[in-house]
């Protein structure tokens, strides 16, 4: 487990703006702090080399360290809810368990003068009620993911407590329903209540959660009357529960459960909440959400105003532990200080964020310890929650990942996984990302970064300013307002650089109330590793249509030129130039490295990253999807290997319906938009990795380069 870390307010700030930081540090240990940024960011001694610059401040130096704890799982508080003087009280709510033998989880709770009220599953994976010490249970198990009714009383004037379980749906052979009464002394109930769903709180430690999908829990009176009922089809894009009773004792859900979710009435007809919400009136709970680690701020920066725009982070060391905490600074509004921006794919970073990979830790450590790398993997940290590339421990896909917590996977200085060739880095997002920011660095090229989020905030508007906007290894997850950015940046002449693989695949919306938070919910088809249970298929988050850009009118195909088509292990392959590296429209492309770009040639055999430019994800061109007619593909690294396949939406039958060149490769290529401006995309998850062998002076890195040149030419293209 981590001795010392952090995580930041926000992905990226402006000169002049403030970045707040929350640090952990084990058994209060003391701390120093300094800033640095990062020209690359690999710490691989045979790599491209590191580079990070010393950025003195005045916040640098020893800082008091506190120790903080991480309390994953989710569940709804209301603080105060006033029951009326009376002689007994009825809980009930329709609940969906995904794990009900998994252990003690509390449904319904409720405390009111020294006395808990408890609606639970019991042990045993039945029903139980619990008033102070008296318990009464049904004893027979509930089935996971069906539905079932629960209705617990007690009931002080006959001296009984008694639980009915009822199956919505019942299954011939199985007794899954029964009830059961017990006498019980139960004293004067009354006074103000504080309320939890799906969990037990303990002062302000909460336990016992719930695994599964939870509707309607209402307190009643013996009479019917009803006391408070939450409604969890209102207010489903929010962090709060309504009560449709007459104290309006709303609530506030913890830790991000999962909301539109299909509830006991959903009849199939509907597909889209917002068309019957009445049908979506439940919440997904998880003993392992994580919302917020809801650590107090430990400093605050405000971005110097002779900062360069680039790749930072706030390194935090003592005897027991270190981080690089990661940041990116932009130029003050309305100063860009650079024709080109780097947009960094914030995005992806969060949703892959906290990816707990058993075993990962492990297999790095002996290397990272020998490299000066990070050595602190969410595998050794689950306290921090998970990723959307893991499952919830109820089975189900994890759909809502937050930046607030220590996205241990996702720094500078560190490695991602074993990279299979001798000299191999095994760097990933902000590790290769980090070298398009050394390769622009070494060139000269002055540029600025502007981020996912940045992107989703601001539209268009943040990306106007450069001619030419970069996109790096894996920009694989993108909002609408995001997707709309980008369209208009090129409807507007912009030049796009895409220089990664399996780019713009999915949909992803933050939350409005909830910022931080990202959700994405993986419809239909895609390489993934879950799948969005049927009728759930629409984001809580604004409520759009959740999957694949492909899918939703949008695909990669139409904005970059090529898409998605083929996967495979981390390995690196060459590129081969066809003819079309010949035609006059390239001819700037191949300045300086006319002989080796002949028709047939191969280049970007060596790397970083597997070894070779084309491999791990490829995207290829195909008209069907979008690539415009006029896409010049320069160059082509076609891939046969036996453990490359095709992505899932291309399988209508058990055969592809094109031949494995076409769809097994990626497709470099290049075209002219419109409004004057051009695209070019390489189609490689490994292509930055090629960039920096021979001082990034190889055939792939020039070519790069002249292509950058004349992307900043403001001459219009044809
Ligand atoms: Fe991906």
């Amino acid at each position: 487990m981590h001795q010392l870390t952090g995580y930041t307010d926000r992905w990226s700030a402006r000169a002049g703006e403030r970045i707040g930081f929350m640090v952990a540090s084990a058994a209060d240990r003391a701390y120093e702090l300094r800033f640095v940024r990062h020209l690359c960011a690999d710490p691989n001694p045979d790599g491209p080399g590191y580079r990070e610059v010393v950025m003195p401040h005045r916040l640098a130096g020893r800082k008091p360290g506190q120790a903080r704890s991480a309390r994953p799982g989710s569940c709804a508080t209301i603080d105060a809810l006033a029951l009326p003087a009376t002689g007994g009280l009825v809980l009930s709510a329709r609940i969906w368990p995904t794990t009900p033998a998994k252990g003690r989880q509390v449904i319904l709770g409720l405390e009111a003068g020294g006395t808990r009220i408890e609606l639970a599953i019991a042990a045993d994976g039945g029903a139980e009620f619990r008033v102070g010490e008296a318990r009464v249970a049904v004893g027979r198990p509930m089935l996971p993911r069906r539905w079932y009714a629960l209705e617990a009383r007690c009931d002080a004037p006959a001296g009984t407590i008694a639980l009915v379980q009822t199956p919505l749906a019942p299954v011939g052979t199985i007794a899954d329903g029964g009830q059961a009464t017990r006498n019980a002394a139960i004293g004067t109930l009354g006074g103000v209540a504080r309320v939890t769903i799906a969990a037990r709180r303990e002062g302000a430690v909460a336990e016992a959660f719930c695994n599964g999908k939870i509707e309607r829990p209402t307190i009643a009176q013996l009479d019917g009357t009803t006391i408070a009922s939450w409604d969890f089809s209102v207010g489903i894009a929010t962090q709060r529960i309504v009560d449709r009773g007459p104290q309006a004792a709303h609530g506030q859900l913890v830790n991000l459960p999962t909301r539109a979710m299909t509830g006991s009435n959903w009849t199939g007809e509907v597909h889209d909440w917002k068309v019957a919400p009445e049908q979506y009136g439940a919440i997904h709970f998880h003993d392992d959400d994580m919302g917020d680690c809801g650590w107090p701020e430990s400093f605050a920066l405000e971005i110097p105003k002779d900062w360069p725009s680039g790749f930072y982070a706030a390194h935090v060391r003592n005897e027991a532990g270190e981080d690089y905490i990661p940041f990116f600074v932009r130029p003050a509004r309305g100063a860009r200080t650079a024709d080109v921006a780097f947009l960094v794919p914030t995005f992806t970073y969060q949703v892959y964020s906290c990816f707990v990979r058993p075993g990962r830790s492990e297999e790095i450590r002996e290397r990272a310890i020998a490299w000066g790398a990070l050595t602190e993997t969410p595998d050794l940290n689950p306290q921090f929650g998970l990723s959307t590339y893991n499952s919830h421990s109820d089975g189900s896909g994890v759909s809502i990942v937050s930046m607030l917590r220590p996205q241990l996977d996702t720094r500078p200085r560190q490695i991602s996984l074993m990279d299979p060739v001798p000299k191999g880095s095994g760097t990933g997002r902000i590790g290769c990302d980090s070298y398009v920011i050394d390769w622009l660095d070494r060139a000269g090229i002055a540029h600025d970064v502007v981020t996912d989020h940045d992107l989703h905030a601001e539209g268009v508007d943040a990306l106007k300013p450069y001619r030419v906007v970069i996109c790096a290894q894996h920009p694989e997850y993108h909002s609408l307002r995001m997707m709309d950015g980008l369209e208009r940046y090129l409807g507007g002449g912009g030049r796009l650089m895409y220089l990664g693989g399996n780019g713009f695949y999915w949909r992803a919306e933050p939350s409005t109330d909830a910022p931080h938070a990202i959700e994405l919910r993986r419809a239909e088809g895609g390489i993934r590793v879950w799948a969005t249970e049927v009728g759930e298929s629409y984001h809580q988050f604004g409520g759009g249509y959740a999957g694949l850009w492909r899918r939703i009118g949008k695909p990669a195909h139409r904005l970059v030129g090529n898409g998605f088509s083929a996967q495979g292990r981390h390995l690196g392959f060459p590129y081969a130039f066809t003819d079309a590296i010949r035609d006059p429209r390239v001819a700037f492309m191949t300045a300086g490295i006319e002989n080796a770009a002949a028709p047939g040639a191969r280049f970007g055999d060596s790397g970083f990253m597997g070894g070779g430019a084309a491999g791990f994800e490829l995207d290829s061109a195909d008209e069907r999807y979008g690539t415009p007619p006029n896409a010049l593909i320069v160059a082509k690294g076609i891939v046969i290997h036996d453990d490359y396949g095709p992505v899932n939406e291309d399988m209508l039958i058990h055969r592809h319906p094109r031949p494995r060149e076409d769809w097994s490769c990626a497709d470099m290529l290049f075209f002219e938009t419109p409004a004057g401006g051009a695209v070019f995309s390489v189609g490689s998850m490994t292509y930055v990795g090629s960039l920096p062998p021979e001082g990034y002076a190889n055939t792939c890195a020039k070519l790069t380069t002249n292509v950058l040149r004349r992307f900043l030419d403001p001459k219009a293209f044809a």
